[in-house]
């Protein structure tokens, strides 16, 4: 008898149980160090690379354009970063969407401040889609990135960036355009050259894989400057001794979560669309998005009249576990700026909650929270009245 229901999987997801044995098995039998010439080294270099080969083919990249780090927000960081020591002749002009992760929209608004760059936000529509033509008009001169994700963290809108690239590169080919994929790999099928994207980033932790691992591509050609300076290892791009355990870790959840990635997207349309018929029996329910844009796993929605962070607080008590948006902005208690910039009402942004599904997520389990959902909210509404 399982006693929660856990529906917060896009801030994380359950490691894999193949993932728990290929790091248990790197941390007490391949424990080298990668850079070492003896046998123990060039077997963990060989597991590090054969990590490199998995997430490489999940996206279509050569496994020389893979580059391991600690996560999704050092893989943004040293994609931003990176390209602007890179280009600092050329300019230093960035271009975001509105929507992005914190771990971009942090980094560009530090960098402004320290003067190394300026950036310009394109606001999406009221379905939280990035304009292509928007993104293509505000490309000046100076500018040397443009980043556009791929899946947004809180809403799963699926951002167009195939168009986002090929019109930002008719203006010039030059600028660098990178995606943040970190929700994208297993919830969607891409190839990095069909986005055109000069880099990308993946997250570990959410796909199954363990917490503090991510990677970079970056396409072979594409200059950046290493944020990590000292023994030159990933390439020279990324210093540090590798984190083997956990790369071995990531690249077993990628092989496991594209292997499966077909039967979990017929499970979660079946959820999410199950999930979107029954709150529609509570009044005054909005789903932030649209399904033809959305990403199969996650479902924004918006109660308004209730604050968000006591619905998710009142649901925990009762063993489901959903959140109020992304997990690094949720405790900070402020109002998603996601849905600030689709344009949705405050009552209604500060009323929403993320449901976001896993590979265990069954449709039993969407209609047991979909009646606590109805109870809760009706409680809490009631509460408010009196
Ligand atoms: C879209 C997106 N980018 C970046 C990150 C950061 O990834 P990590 O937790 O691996 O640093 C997250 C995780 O919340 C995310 O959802």
């Amino acid at each position: 008898m399982v006693e929660f229901i856990y529906l917060d999987h896009a801030a994380t997801t359950p490691a894999y149980t193949g993932v728990v044995k290929a790091m248990q098995k790197a941390l007490q039998e391949v424990f080298g160090n990668p850079s070492s010439p003896h046998s123990f080294g060039l077997e963990a270099e060989r597991l590090v690379n054969r990590s490199r080969t998995a997430v490489a083919e999940s996206i279509g990249a050569e496994p020389g354009e893979i580059y391991f780090t600690s996560g999704g927000t050092e893989a943004d960081n040293l994609a931003i970063r990176g390209t602007l020591q890179a280009k600092r002749r050329q300019g230093s002009h960035v271009i975001a969407s509105a929507v992005e992760h914190d771990a971009v929209l942090e980094t560009l608004r530090h960098l402004q401040e320290l003067g190394v760059c300026e950036y310009t936000l394109i606001v999406p529509d009221e379905e939280g889609l990035i304009s292509p033509k928007a993104v293509a008009a505000a490309v000046r001169e100076d500018t040397v990135l443009v980043t556009v994700m791929l899946i947004n963290n809180e809403v799963g809108t699926i951002q167009p960036v195939e168009e986002v690239v090929n019109r930002v590169k008719a203006e010039n080919p030059e600028i660098y355009c990178h995606s943040d994929a970190a929700q994208a790999l297993g919830k969607m099928s891409f190839r990095v050259n069909d986005l055109g994207v000069d880099l990308l980033t993946l997250s570990g932790h959410k796909l199954g894989g363990p917490k503090g691992v991510g990677s970079l591509f970056c396409r072979k050609g594409v200059r950046l400057i290493s944020q990590n300076t000292g023994g030159g290892q990933e390439n020279g791009l990324r210093s540090g001794t590798e984190n083997v355990p956990a790369i071995a870790g990531f690249g077993e959840a990628v092989t496991t979560a594209v292997g499966d990635m077909r039967l979990n997207l017929e499970n979660w349309r079946r959820c999410q669309s199950h999930l979107m018929e029954l709150v529609k029996t509570i009044p005054d329910t909005a789903v932030h998005g649209t399904p033809l844009t959305m990403a199969p796993h996650i479902v924004n929605m918006g109660f308004p009249g209730i604050r968000g962070e006591i619905l998710v607080h009142a649901l925990a008590e009762k063993g489901i576990f959903v959140s109020t948006g992304a997990a690094c902005s949720s405790r900070k208690q402020i109002t998603s700026h996601v849905l600030d910039a689709m344009g949705v009402v405050p009552l209604l942004a500060e009323g929403s909650i993320r449901i976001s599904f896993g590979a265990e997520t069954t449709v039993e389990e969407i209609d047991i929270l979909a009646g606590l959902l109805k109870q809760t909210v009706g409680e809490l509404r009631s509460f408010q009245r009196n």
